[in-house]
C-alpha cells in the first residue's frame, strides 16, 4: 500500500486527477470507478479543467459505485445529478459509457444483477473512492458481514448525518442505497483513496494501519496489491 500525503486539500485533489488522467492517458479504453461525495468534487473540478486543456473522455467508460434509493436520476440529490452537476455535464464522456445504479426502481434485485453484469463486462482500471467517517466504502457500511457483490444497504446513522449537509434536512436524507460491493471494489485493477480533513484521521488510520476487519471495511483495501491513500495533512495526522 502506498500512503501520499500533501500539505493541503487541493494539493491532494490534484494530485488524484492526475492520476485519472495518467489511466485516460495509457489505456484505449480505459473504465474508471467513480465515487460521489464532498471530497470529489475538487477532482472532478480538475478533471473538467484538464478536459477543457485538452484531455478527451470519448474513449472512457465510467462506474459509479452508489446511488440513493427512492431518489430519482433528475432529483438533484441524486448521484446521478451529482455526477451531471460536477463532471458529466463538462466532458465528452459518451452518453451511454455513464453507468450508476438505479435506486429509483422498485425491482431492486434486478438493479442490483444488472449492475453486476455491468461490472463484469468492463472491468474497473482505476477505482476512486472516498471513505467514511466511519470507515466505509461507498455504501457498505460496518457491519458483521461484508457483501461481494451490488446490494441494497440500509444507512447508519453516522452516514445519514454525515450527508444531511447535502440535504435541506436531516429527515430528507435517504436512509436505504443501492452501492458496489466488497468484491467489486477489490477487482479493480488500481485503487486510490483520497480523503481530507481532520474528521477522517481516525478512519484513516484504522483503514491503513488497523486490524482487517468488517467494521470498518477500508481496511479491506490491505488485501489489495495496487491501493494509493492520497491524504493531506489533517486527514494523516494519526499515521505514526
Ligand atoms: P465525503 O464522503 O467526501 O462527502 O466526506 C466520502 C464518503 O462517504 O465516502
Amino acid at each position: 500500500m502506498e500512503v501520499r500525503v500533501f500539505p493541503d486539500a487541493y494539493g491532494a485533489a490534484l494530485y488524484t486527477a492526475t492520476l485519472v488522467e495518467t489511466t485516460i492517458r495509457q489505456l484505449s479504453s480505459p473504465v474508471l470507478g467513480l465515487a460521489t461525495g464532498g471530497t470529489m468534487i475538487p477532482v472532478y473540478q480538475h478533471l473538467v479543467q484538464f478536459h477543457r486543456r485538452g484531455l478527451r473522455f470519448e474513449h472512457v467508460t465510467t462506474i459509479n459505485l452508489d446511488e440513493y434509493i427512492g431518489l430519482e436520476p433528475t432529483d438533484r440529490h441524486s448521484y446521478h445529478a451529482f455526477m451531471r452537476e460536477h463532471f458529466f455535464d463538462h466532458v465528452d464522456l459518451p452518453l451511454d459509457c455513464r453507468y450508476i445504479p438505479s435506486g429509483a426502481t422498485c425491482d431492486l434485485t434486478a438493479a442490483c444483477q444488472a449492475y453486476d453484469e455491468i461490472l463484469r463486462a468492463h472491468p474497473i482500471d482505476l477505482q476512486l473512492l472516498g471513505i467514511g467517517v466511519n470507515g466505509h466504502i461507498g455504501f457498505n457500511e460496518p457491519a458483521d458481514h461484508l457483501k461481494p457483490h451490488t446490494h441494497v444497504v440500509e444507512l447508519t446513522e453516522d452516514t445519514i448525518r454525515q450527508n444531511a449537509r447535502f440535504f435541506d434536512a436531516e429527515e430528507r436524507v435517504p436512509t436505504r442505497a443501492i452501492t458496489m460491493g466488497l468484491q467489486s471494489i477489490l477487482f479493480a485493477k488500481r485503487i486510490v483513496l483520497l480523503a481530507v480533513g481532520a474528521s477522517k484521521a481516525q478512519a484513516v488510520r484504522e483503514a491503513i494501519i488497523g486490524d482487517i476487519r468488517t467494521t470498518v471495511p477500508a481496511s479491506l483495501l490491505q488485501l489489495h496489491p495496487q491501493v494509493t491513500f492520497v491524504l493531506d495533512e489533517a486527514a494523516a495526522q494519526q499515521l505514526p
